[in-house]
């Protein structure tokens, strides 16, 4: 499963971008005004810190202005993704890119029947969001498996690129599912290395292996 770092932060984006466990980044309108900073801007700076692939989401609500907007996005760098709304406005857009070969990220997704459209559309990804169904107490992770069984029936390329993630369980009952991706908020990733067996373990290591005052070099 690729690990796609979920924020705006540039700090945050260098810094797991240093571990070599990312494979992109995703942004909103809600983590770009989190981070106070200029759209085209951040957006710039943060393709210009890795080639992965970048979603930067299109504010326009209509086809002809998302297109407009999308194609903007798409001039920053060669991996911004354009990254619509699950609405037929969005679904509009994202066919007209796919025509174009610019890759997308449909977001916004909640029922298998919006990702079998977005499939349809020729979405690159699709944003299901598994922290909000479980808000309303709904289980988000059985959404992705229904979305995997739906791709692998009729052999759909779009890509499940689980979002929404709040806790290191989502990112386990993703990987379970069958995400080809994970957008992780970064605390959230740095979470994942966490266990207090491991701390323990090491530490037990390192005193018992103190006790033979040896030196390995
Ligand atoms: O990528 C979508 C994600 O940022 C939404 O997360 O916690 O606002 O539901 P959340």
């Amino acid at each position: 499963m690729k690990f796609f770092v979920d924020t705006a932060e540039t700090k945050d984006i260098r810094d797991l971008l240093a571990t070599g466990l990312l494979d992109g980044v995703t942004t909103n309108p809600s983590l770009i005004a989190k981070s106070g900073r200029d759209f085209v801007e951040v957006i710039a700076e943060i393709c210009a810190l890795t080639n992965t692939p970048v979603s930067a989401e299109v504010s326009a609500t209509d086809t002809d202005e998302m297109i407009a907007e999308g194609e903007h996005l798409a001039g920053i760098a060669h991996n911004v993704v354009v990254k619509l709304p699950l609405t037929l406005d969005g679904l509009r857009a994202c066919a007209h890119f796919k025509r174009n070969q610019i890759r997308t990220n449909v977001t916004l997704c909640f029922s298998p029947n919006q990702a079998l459209l977005a499939a349809k559309a020729g979405a690159t990804y699709v944003s299901p969001f598994i922290g909000r169904l479980d808000d309303i107490n709904l289980e988000g992770s059985n959404l992705i498996g229904d979305i995997r069984t739906i791709y692998d029936n009729y052999g759909f390329e779009t890509q499940i690129l689980a979002a929404s993630i709040r806790t290191a369980n989502h990112v386990t009952q993703a990987a379970l599912a069958g995400a080809d991706v994970a957008t992780i908020p970064p605390d959230v990733i740095r979470k994942l290395v966490q266990h207090p067996l491991t701390s323990n373990g090491l530490a037990q290591f390192l005193k018992d292996w103190e006790g033979t005052g040896q030196s390995i070099l």
